[in-house]
């Protein structure tokens, strides 16, 4: 299985582990790891520095052909510890983490025709590699043909405990009920939104993480593949 096309798909909401257990098997397996958020996050960060205008009142048209037009000026590569993007030879890493672009991202992410572009861009990406992709929608709307699904959850109280632990161990001052609010509210809209709402895939084996460590997720998900 190698040579590019063959996709393992893991969604799920904030803090349900996705990205851990997509980094583990991607690493375990030899395949890229598509981290779909990453790429809304740097288009957020591109348009918050290049184009702030068009994220006063987001026009759906307008900030798609925006990107459209930056586009030679993008690079990704799908690499086995995460998807690398540089922005006119810049590395971007950090930025994409910042609390001004995490702000924006899912404003961003609503519009129809940047999730578009995103897909086109994810779909080119896995032609040439195969890969565990992890987000909201790769296994419903994206790689609705992939070989294995899957959707992790936990509750919100587990999943708000982990991001929680997270914040804290990088110094940042917050405390678990304003995490768990933010958790719920990030829920509801990823949940409602118009466009590929966050909802199990069809075909996807659901599993529950909230009392499972990292390492006996991954174990259940290879037990399926293998
Ligand atoms: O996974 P990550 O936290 O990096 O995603 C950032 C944001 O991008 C999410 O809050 C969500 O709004 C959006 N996203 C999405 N569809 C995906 C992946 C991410 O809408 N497949």
């Amino acid at each position: 299985m190698s040579g590019g096309g063959t996709v393992i798909t893991i969604d799920g909401p904030a803090g349900s582990g996705k990205t851990t257990v997509a980094r583990m098997l991607a690493r375990r397996l030899g395949w890229g790891l598509l981290e779909s958020g990453s790429l809304y996050r740097a288009f957020t960060w591109i348009l918050l520095r290049e184009a702030p205008r068009l994220l006063e009142s987001p026009e759906e048209t307008a900030v798609a052909n925006f990107l459209r037009g930056i586009l030679p000026d993008l690079r990704c590569e799908l690499g086995e510890e995460g998807l690398r993007i540089y922005f006119r030879g810049r590395r971007l890493s950090e930025e994409l983490r910042a609390p001004e672009t995490e702000a924006r991202v899912s404003e961003v992410a609503a519009l129809g025709a940047v999730r578009r572009l995103v897909n086109e861009i994810l779909r080119g990406l896995v032609r040439e590699r195969d890969a565990v992709a992890e987000g909201r929608d790769m296994g419903s709307v994206v790689f609705p043909e992939a070989r294995y699904k899957f959707y992790l959850t936990a509750s919100p109280e587990v999943r708000a405990r982990r991001r929680y632990l997270e914040w804290k161990a990088k110094g940042l001052e917050v405390s678990e009920k304003e995490v768990l609010e933010g958790i719920k509210a990030r829920d509801h809209k990823d949940s409602s939104r118009r466009e590929a709402p966050l909802s199990i895939p069809e075909g996807a084996v659901v599993i529950d993480t909230s009392e499972l460590s990292p390492e006996e997720v991954l174990r259940r998900v290879l037990a399926y593949i293998e």
